[in-house]
């Protein structure tokens, strides 16, 4: 094992910051969090997710997203896209595909960076598949353990894999029938629906608009947002 992939080492400590979370959440009116959306691909995150930002915004909270198809560009790229920049090994060692430990890795790094914004006061969205009940309880606990119990507001955009795969945005559900990518969730991959997110949005018959409000309701029912 070389240096660089050794233990944690004994001279790395944790230091306290002199600007606490509270001062800044104080200073924001605000509580910060992570407002994560799990879900198939098509099933709806990103757009209910964006609704949430923009309607957050217009109550003038502090808001951040992070978006499942904007991270694979950079924090969690693939190998693909490091080969040039950074050479064959790099891109072996840390691109991330869409294998079982891959997708772990990838919900690890949004998961620290999640905590980084939700503890800087600021309200962070996320949407991703993450698929894994288990790396998403990972990141719950990073949250509630850095931070406090209801921090983690997981919110499973519930939508039928027919409903889905009909829509098809980007035609990779077409592609995985054909067999032309592996590891597709719910086609050749498992999605692990939450069996108790704090918020269950059944999606069929209702506008993201609508759906944007149950979650703004529930921030707000919940003392997320000290001005409104
Ligand atoms: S996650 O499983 O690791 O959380 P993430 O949300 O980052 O996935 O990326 C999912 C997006 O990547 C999908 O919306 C889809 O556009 C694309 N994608 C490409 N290949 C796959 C695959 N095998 N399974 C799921 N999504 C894929």
């Amino acid at each position: 094992m070389n240096e660089s992939s050794s233990n944690q080492r004994p001279e790395v400590v944790w230091h306290d910051q002199s600007v606490s979370r509270e001062d800044r959440e104080r200073q924001l009116a605000q509580r910060g969090c992570v407002v994560w959306f799990t879900g198939l691909s098509g099933c709806g995150k990103s757009t209910i997710a964006n609704a949430v930002d923009r309607k957050l915004s217009e109550l003038g909270a502090v808001t951040t997203l992070l978006d499942g198809d904007n991270i694979r560009h950079h924090l969690c790229a693939g190998p693909d896209r490091l080969t040039a920049e950074h050479g064959p090994e790099f891109a072996e060692r840390f691109g991330l595909g869409f294998g079982a430990i891959d997708r772990e890795e990838n919900i690890r790094r949004i998961g620290a960076v999640a905590e980084l914004f939700a503890s800087t006061g600021i309200i962070t969205l996320t949407a991703f598949v993450s698929p894994y009940a288990r790396d998403r309880q990972r990141v719950r606990q990073l949250i509630e353990s850095v931070g406090r119990g209801g921090d983690f507001v997981e919110v499973f955009v519930d939508t039928p894999l027919e409903t889905c795969e009909q829509r098809d945005p980007k035609g990779l559900y077409k592609k995985a029938r054909a067999g032309e990518i592996q590891n597709f969730t719910g086609i050749s991959d498992p999605y692990e629906a939450p069996p108790s997110p704090e918020i269950h949005l059944q999606t069929a018959d209702k506008s993201p608009e609508a759906l944007a409000d149950e979650i703004v309701n529930y921030l707000k029912q919940n003392g997320m947002l000290i001005r409104t």
